[in-house]
């Protein structure tokens, strides 16, 4: 091998001694191996920067060479990069070259060898390599503390969008160490037992402080960390311009674009270069640049924008023309001169541009914001200008803005000024409406007036004039003055005619007269009523043309709906129109409106001519009618909604919808339709197209049966909601006859119970009475009624006798019952003797049909109680007449000192004899009292004994004991019964 490199280089030599010779410049062979190769680190730009010399070189002459550089890491047989470097060489000459890592250089030892061939074409081909120099070592590492942990590289400063190489150079052999960027986890590749690298691709801006990133040792918290700076790439300057507003000073701007500072770099600098003069300042301001003109009027200038950092620098050129970059500044002390109603003059002041030029300058009238005016003048210094044709009492704004008039680049910002014209008097009439009523019986007018226009009003009203003209008496006047903002004033007139002028007034004078005329006399104001359709525009109304002398038209309305207070709204139209769009804000869908068109006479006499109403959209009624349910049978019922408005409903009512819902499986009767609601159930719909029809009968209905119903109004948009159906159940189909047969049935039969009733009582009374009355008795009015209708008394004559009873009358058990008041059944009486006249019935158990008579002649209180003989005719003494009746002596005689008074009258009756009749039975209501064993027939065939009985123990109280003493008395035979 040695072998070979000898033969080669004394071939080499032996060739460029041959060439030398050829070539009087290379006379002699080269030594062209590099020498004195020295490497050194620059950490900062993480470069290897080599220098070596060629000393073989002959003479003093130059030679074109090529260096073949190997760069190895670690170790040198690891290469890892191998280049060329072409130059011309010089003898003794030191060159320099560098290579950049993108590994940290401190990460890993670099080993460096190099060597050359002559690449010069005055040297004849082919050229060979010369021998590799020895390795150099550059090693960073050596210059490192003795942290356990290192990180590279420190404070890099990089751009965003690069690829940086990080490194970690541990001390302490361990594995796990994890390194992170911004706190997220980063992987790279082991390069060497103790060297990692990660490769951070694309990086981004974070912030000016620099992006953090830190590896650390797991367990021992050992740390070690760096910061990257990175950078925003430096952008071009944009709208590089430069212009002067005096053709002394430029001023240059441009759009900077953002910032790249950074705390390890500042903000990129900005400098300004001319190049014709050569000129370059540095700028003081990222966005802008003063540069002063020099005095020797250097007319076209070249600018260079050189924008710089650490990392880059950008540049933008501009060439232009002084004069065609003149900006002028902004005119001064624009002011009105001599405003009056519709003039104004405006003055201004330029600043002059060099010496004598002139500025073109433009001034604008503004009204409310427009421009209505644009005029442009010339001027040096002083710009005047007179503005005409403006409104009165107006505000105004003029503006004024100026241009180099040599060559136009752009106008000076503007200048504003505001002013105000002057009042003028009113130019147009009030637009003046009226309206007529009865005031409590006074005719009152109340006149309404819309407030100017702000172009008719030429300045602010003061006030209105209302001058009343009665035009049945001339040289009536009366004058009114109404205070703005007021709109409307009444009148209260009499019968006659008034023409009434309107005048609005202001700070300068009145404006015309709107004159109208009304009559104190309402009159009758009826008028065809129409419909009028609303759009969304408002409402068409139109009217047939007045054949005459209408000199106008005036269509009035509410604003509002007709339930709220009316806010007069009127629009006046000339004698040719006959149609008109009525526009509002107010109007609302599904409102009711109501026009009127009056007609304008020659004598400014207002006519009604039409009526209209309408709606702008008309709605679906919102709300049903309140139906009332009458007249419910089994098969039908009848529904009403007489109170239901129909002026007052969203649209026009066309008619009503009548919904029954059937019984499940009944059809519908064929005058409904059928129908299926929202909610999916079937219906039975009738339509009533006549919306004054507010009654309906619903018929054909099954009896007993619940039906439901709903009753809804129509309009032309739709019917009201389906809600809220009624429920109605037919009535039970024999609950009708029953109301009509059975009811009545009843009634009769109790009217018929009643009058036999009545009946019964009578007949009974004629017939069988508890105490035959001999006055009433029938049977003796039958017996008697041929020869004496009206006397009923038996004569004893007339009787015959079937049996005479003869009374022992027994004295002591009298007493002793009166005393002890035993039943009579227990008092042992004397049984009387009868005679019997007549046969009777052996076994006649009860007593029988008999009638007992008294000769109530001598008893006159007896008979008002209408029974016979009840009374207790034992002789008894008054109470004030009895003493203890435990002596019967005592008792005795009272009772016999009586009996002896009132006999004393009546000398015949002494004789104790009573007949008896066997016609008449006892009433029941003696009964009970009978005894159970009564002495047979005895009863019937007692004759009643014709005795005078004192007035004072007949008049005894028929009481139960009295009844009870009567009927055990009888039995004594002492009365009759
Ligand atoms: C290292 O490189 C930087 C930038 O390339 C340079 O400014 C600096 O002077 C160099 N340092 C040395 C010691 O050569
Ligand atoms: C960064 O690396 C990516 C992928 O390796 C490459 O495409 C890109 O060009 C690199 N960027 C720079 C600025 O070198
Ligand atoms: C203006 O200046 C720039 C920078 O010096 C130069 O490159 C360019 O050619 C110049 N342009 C003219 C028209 O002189």
């Amino acid at each position: 091998m040695a072998l070979f490199a000898v033969f080669q280089t004394t071939f080499l030599l032996a060739l460029l001694s041959l060439r030398t010779y050829e070539s009087e410049v290379l006379s002699e062979p080269l030594p062209l191996t590099p020498e004195s190769l020295k490497v050194s680190v620059n950490s900062t730009c993480q470069c290897l920067h080599l220098q070596w010399t060629v000393h073989s070189l002959a003479y003093h002459q130059e030679l074109k060479m090529v260096f073949q550089i190997q760069i190895s890491r670690f170790k040198t047989s690891n290469v890892i990069w191998v280049g060329n470097y072409s130059t011309t060489v010089k003898r003794n000459q030191v060159l320099h070259w560098s290579w950049e890592s993108e590994l940290p250089l401190e990460c890993a030892a670099h080993f460096i060898r190099m060597r050359s061939m002559v690449d010069d074409a005055r040297i004849p081909k082919p050229g060979f390599w010369s021998n590799w120099s020895s390795w150099e070592e550059a090693d960073a590492q050596n210059m490192l503390g003795h942290d356990p942990l290192f990180v590279f590289p420190k404070d890099k400063l990089v751009e965003e969008g690069s690829n940086v190489t990080i490194c970690y150079v541990s001390r302490i052999h361990q594995d796990n160490i994890s390194c992170y960027l911004e706190g997220v986890q980063i992987y790279g590749e082991q390069l060497d037992r103790s060297v990692s690298a990660f490769e951070l691709k694309n990086v981004s801006f974070i912030r000016e402080k620099g992006t953090n990133v830190f590896c650390k040792v797991d367990q021992g918290g050992v740390l070690g960390g760096i910061v990257l700076f990175v950078s925003k790439v430096l952008e071009e300057p944009k709208d590089f311009s430069c212009e002067t507003q005096d053709l002394k000073t430029l001023t240059c701007t441009w759009d900077p674009g953002s910032d790249t500072g950074l705390t390890k770099q500042p903000s990129q600098s900005y400098t300004l270069f001319e190049s014709f003069s050569g000129k370059k300042t540095l700028c003081k301001h990222r966005n802008w640049c003063d540069w002063q003109v020099a005095q020797d009027s250097q007319e076209t200038f070249n600018f260079t924008l050189l924008a710089e950092n650490y990392l880059r620098k950008r540049s933008v050129s501009i060439l232009f023309n002084l004069t065609q970059r003149v900006h002028p500044m902004t005119p001064y002390n624009l002011l009105p001169k001599n405003v009056g109603a519709t003039k104004a003059t405006m003055t201004w002041k330029v600043h002059s541009i060099g010496n004598n030029s002139t500025l073109l300058c433009q001034l604008e009238l503004l009204a409310e914001g427009k421009v209505i005016q644009q005029s442009n003048v010339s001027i040096k210094v002083n710009g005047e200008y007179l503005l005409s044709e403006l409104e009165p009492d107006t505000e105004y704004v003029a503006r004024v803005r100026c241009a180099y008039t040599n060559h136009f680049w752009k106008w000076s910002e503007l200048i504003s000024q505001k002013f105000n014209t002057a009042e003028a008097a009113p130019s147009e009439a009030p637009d003046v409406w009226r309206n007529l009523k009865l005031v409590s019986g006074h005719p009152t007018v109340s006149l309404f007036w819309k407030p100017l226009s702000k172009v008719h009003a030429n300045g602010k009203i003061l006030f209105y004039n209302v001058i009343v003209e009665n035009l049945d008496k001339p040289s009536r006047f009366e004058v009114l003055s109404i205070p703005a903002p007021a709109s409307s004033t009444e009148l209260t007139l009499d019968q006659c005619s008034y023409q009434i002028h309107v005048t609005a007034h202001n700070s300068v004078g009145p404006s015309p007269a709107s004159v109208i005329v009304v009559s104190g006399d309402p009159g009758n104001e009826e008028a065809e009523k129409g419909r009028v359709n609303g759009t969304e525009d408002g409402f068409s109304v139109s009217w047939k043309p007045q054949s005459g002398d209408a000199t106008g038209y005036v269509v009035e309305w509410c604003d509002g709906p007709q339930d709220l207070p009316c806010v007069l709204q009127w629009k006046n139209l000339g004698p040719n129109t006959t149609s008109t769009v009525i526009r509002s804000g107010a109007f609302r869908p599904g409102v009711r409106y109501n026009f009127r068109i009056y007609g304008i006479s020659t004598r400014r006499m207002a006519h009604l001519l039409e009526k209209k109403a309408g709606y702008l959209e008309e709605l679906a009624p919102s709300d049903n009618p309140q139906v009332v349910m009458s007249k419910l049978t089994s098969h039908s019922f009848t529904l009403s909604w007489k109170d239901y408005s129909t002026e007052s409903q969203p649209g026009f009512i066309q008619g009503y919808h009548v919904y029954l819902k059937p019984k499940a499986g009944e059809q519908c009767h064929p005058a409904f339709e059928k129908t299926v609601l929202p909610e999916d159930s079937v219906c039975c719909k009738y339509t009533i197209d006549n919306p004054e029809q507010k009654t309906f009968v619903v018929e054909n209905l099954q009896p007993e049966s619940v039906y439901e119903f709903i009753v809804t109004p129509y309009t032309s948009v739709g019917e009201g909601p389906l809600d809220a159906f009624t429920k109605v159940t037919t009535l039970d189909e024999y609950s009708h006859t029953l109301v009509h047969i059975i009811l009545p049935m009843i009634f009769c039969i109790l009217i018929v119970m009643i009058i036999c009733y009545l009946k019964s009582q009578w007949l009974k009374e004629k017939c069988y009475p508890d105490s035959p009355n001999p006055y009433k008795s029938s049977v003796l009015s039958l017996i008697k009624s041929k020869e004496n209708p009206h006397l009923t008394i038996m004569y004893v004559n007339d009787c015959v006798p079937d049996a005479i009873e003869v009374i022992n009358k027994p004295e002591g058990s009298k007493i002793q019952f009166l005393g002890t008041r035993k039943s009579p059944t227990e008092t042992e009486f004397t049984k009387p003797a009868y005679l019997y006249l007549l046969p009777t019935e052996k076994n006649y158990s009860g007593p029988g049909p008999c009638i007992c008579f008294e000769n109530f002649t001598y008893n006159q209180a007896a008979s008002d109680f209408a029974s016979c003989g009840h009374f207790p005719v034992t002789p008894q003494a008054p109470p004030h007449q009895l003493g203890p009746l435990t002596s019967p002596e005592n008792l005795l005689k009272a009772l016999e000192q009586n009996y002896m008074n009132s006999l004393g009258e009546i000398p015949a009756g002494e004789a104790n004899l009573n007949y008896v009749s066997q016609l008449a039975s006892p009433t029941s209501g003696d009964k009970d009292s009978l005894p159970t064993n009564p002495p047979e027939p005895a009863l019937c065939s007692e004759y009643k004994m014709q005795t005078a009985i004192p007035l004072g123990l007949a008049s005894a109280p028929p009481s139960e004991n009295s009844s009870l003493s009567s009927t055990t008395l009888l039995g004594q035979g002492e009365h009759c019964r």
